[in-house]
């Protein structure tokens, strides 16, 4: 398959599209329990093999946003009721909700409610994780010190702007999850370290600039 392209999987009721730009081989979609997605098999993607309900539901597993369907009923996937980021254990921050990413090209319908974003500094797909922390070997096993303002409500529009040669600028319901799952921080405004420096992570300390972090 070649890069950087969109791939589409037709079915007689939903389509589903890959993305390979977000794709970081997590495998929530080869691990599903039904063959929907079978590696080796050409097509590797099969809608018409299970219903449509499980194509939806595999598709809005994936955490990077790199899968999305059409359906062909004209229904569309809808934001999770709750804005949630998980910080991942030496990895990027997956977010799941109404999400906003200022700039993310129209041709990435996914990342509307599921994106994978870079916390190492190393991606280059930024905003975008892809496994470049892995070569970077980026270490934070994603503990989370401070517990934020707090929220009285979950969901909405959630802002991501990331800010150049800077941090992720969040703005709108937001409940932060440590690696070990625990609910740690909430609150509607904060700036979220993207440079791999901070020694407050998942927050930003401002140590991007004495690493002179460069976003481009
Ligand atoms: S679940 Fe998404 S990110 Fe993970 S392997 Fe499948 S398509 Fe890629
Ligand atoms: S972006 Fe990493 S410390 Fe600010």
């Amino acid at each position: 398959m070649s890069e950087n392209k969109i791939h589409a999987f037709e079915g007689n009721e939903i389509d589903v599209h890959w993305d390979q730009r977000l794709c970081i081989h997590i495998g929530e979609c080869g691990q599903a329990d039904n063959s929907l997605f079978e590696g080796g098999r050409e097509p590797w993607c099969v809608p018409d093999q299970v219903s449509k309900a499980e194509v939806r539901e595999v598709c809005e597993r994936c955490p990077s946003g790199a899968l999305s369907y059409i359906d062909k009923d004209g229904s569309a996937e809808q934001p999770a009721a709750e804005n949630s980021g998980q910080v991942v254990y030496n990895g990027p921050l997956y977010l799941t909700g109404e999400l906003d990413i200022e700039g993310a090209p129209e041709d990435m319908p996914g990342v509307r409610f599921r994106a994978a974003l870079c916390r190492c500094g190393a991606s280059k797909n930024k905003p975008f994780c892809d496994n470049s922390h892995i070569e970077a070997g980026f270490e934070d096993f994603g503990a989370i010190g401070k517990s934020g303002p707090g929220l009285e409500a979950s969901g909405g529009p959630l802002k991501i702007k990331a800010i150049p040669d800077g941090p992720l600028k969040v703005e709108g319901n937001l409940t932060l999850r440590a690696a070990s799952g625990r609910i740690a921080w909430q609150g509607t405004k904060t700036a979220l370290c993207r440079c791999g420096a901070s020694k407050n992570k998942p927050f930003c300390d401002a140590s991007h600039r004495e690493a002179g972090f460069k976003s481009d």
